[in-house]
């Protein structure tokens, strides 16, 4: 196929969610190959005259979705993550409805070949031992219908248990005579899977079952998707939790999307978002941009940026909750130390443009610090001025080229503004500078995240389709 793919790539985004930017169209014509064969369609093209007509249903985003998904995935991926439900998320959600409803609802969004709604399976089964009593649902749900025919048939090779505890493969699978791995039937009688595309609006749904739910995993699923429809998945799952349920999904999926209305934070690398009763609904349109691009914690700018009095007026477009605006001062401090400590504080509780006032008065004291930039375009960021944020990176790589996390941030801004050829770059030159540090030293100012860690998430956001 060589003919301007931007139509039927903008229509996969609309329909399934998948972001195909042009340096991934070559995937993209394998995707549209494949599937068209497998709906015994003469060429691509005629899948491509149905996608842009209203012919495009169910059947063929279910055959496209067999060809252009990633379906990684293993039993307990992110060992920390699981260890965190394991021992006080799930816990805290048991013992609160241990002498009321004893009803616990999960669901696993995206769950591939049923890797990850196992885990909890085997989790919940180990911390309640009177199942009988209890009303327990864990649904998991795909876009690939071969993917959800395979976690229904629970049988598995050991490519999936890579890094998974020993324990599980000992205590919940038999080998079969082909040397596979059956899981135990009544782990797997736990889990109900069904097709659904989290693209279309039809979620929360009490008339399916899909609503009201305790827990929420929707892991490496969103960064494969257009911010567009990133935003409306990410507020469809809002509305899908019950109020104080939780929502986890990886750093590079943690976004302004997602943080509207709930509250974020971060369990040994991954992110935890917790449904508040303040939560209306809203979403922002902003910049998806993984949290390691973010705020969080330490950055800074450059001798060559302009720098602003901390008294302007900052514009409030992309503040959080409205009572959070810069009416009150940033704290006045003339240590730059704990300037810098505010201005993470405050930027971590979203009261953004205090949190720049504090960023800017710490880097006046403290010009040649790279960290202090990097902090300055994190909260730049998420106040949706990308321009500025890439001038405080270039500050930050100015004082230390070898800040991985400023070249993530760069290619992050340069990817949402489609400048793809630029993010690859920028994306590269950080896995470089990722590979000269052992895998497991832990980034400075990426929040826990190790070296290793992160360019697994680089390798992601290039469309990588082996990344752990
Ligand atoms: C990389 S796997 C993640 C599996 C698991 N959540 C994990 O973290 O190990 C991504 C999954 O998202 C699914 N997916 C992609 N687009 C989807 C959509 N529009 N609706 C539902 N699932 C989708 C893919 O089919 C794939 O199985």
């Amino acid at each position: 196929m060589n003919y301007d793919l931007s139509v039927p790539a903008s229509r996969i985004a609309e329909r399934m969610g998948l972001n195909f930017p042009e340096d991934r169209w070559p995937d993209l014509v394998r995707g549209l190959e494949g599937a068209a064969q497998s709906l015994g369609l003469e060429s691509p093209h005629s899948l491509v005259a149905r996608l842009l007509s209203d012919s495009f249903g169910r059947r063929e985003v279910q055959a496209l979705a067999a060809h252009l998904t990633v379906g990684e995935t293993h039993f307990f991926r992110s060992p920390d993550t699981f260890a965190m439900l394991q021992s006080s998320l799930l816990p805290e959600l048991i013992a609160a409805r241990q002498h009321t409803t004893r009803r616990l609802r999960l669901w696993s969004a995206g769950c591939a070949t049923g890797q990850e709604p196992y885990s909890l399976a085997i989790l919940i089964s180990r911390l309640i031992s009177d199942r009988a009593d209890w009303d327990v649902t864990i649904l998991a749900t795909d876009v690939n219908p071969e993917a959800v025919a395979a976690a229904n048939k629970a049988e598995y090779t050991q490519w999936s248990f890579r890094g998974t505890p020993s324990w599980v493969i000992n205590g919940y699978f038999t080998r079969t005579p082909e040397g596979r791995y059956l899981l135990d039937p009544a782990i797997r009688d736990m889990v109900t899977f069904r097709f659904l595309n989290l693209a279309d609006n039809v979620y929360p749904s009490p008339g399916s079952d899909i609503h009201d739910f305790d827990l929420i995993l929707c892991r490496n699923v969103l960064m494969y998707f257009s911010r567009e429809m990133a935003a409306k998945v990410a507020e469809r799952l809002h509305r899908s939790l019950r109020e104080g349920g939780y929502l986890l999904v990886t750093p590079s999926e943690a976004s302004r999307e997602i943080q509207g209305g709930l509250t974020s934070s971060m369990s040994n690398g991954e992110i935890v978002y917790k449904k508040t009763p303040r939560f209306s609904g809203a979403v922002h349109d902003d910049l998806h941009v993984p949290l390691a691009d973010r705020p969080a914690a330490a950055p800074p700018e450059a001798p060559r940026v302009e720098r602003r009095s901390k008294n302007r007026p900052f514009s409030a477009h992309a503040e959080r909750p409205a009572a959070e605006t810069a009416k009150r001062p940033a704290k006045a401090t003339t240590d730059p130390v704990e300037a810098a400590r505010e201005a993470r504080i405050l930027a971590d509780r979203g009261e953004l443009n205090r949190a720049l006032a504090c960023c800017e008065s710490s880097l006046e004291c403290d010009k040649l610090n790279p960290s202090l930039y990097y902090l300055k375009a994190s909260i730049l960021q998420e106040l949706d001025r990308p321009d500025e944020a890439e001038q405080a990176l270039q500050s930050t790589l100015f004082l230390d080229g070898g800040f991985a996390l400023a070249r993530i941030m760069l290619g992050a801004i340069a990817r949402s503004q489609s400048r793809s050829g630029e993010a690859a770059k920028h994306f590269r030159e950080a896995l470089v500078l990722l590979a000269q540090m052992p895998s497991s030293t832990v980034l400075p100012e990426a929040d826990g995240l190790t070296a290793g860690e992160m360019a697994e998430t680089v390798a992601s956001l290039m469309g990588s389709e082996c990344v752990s």
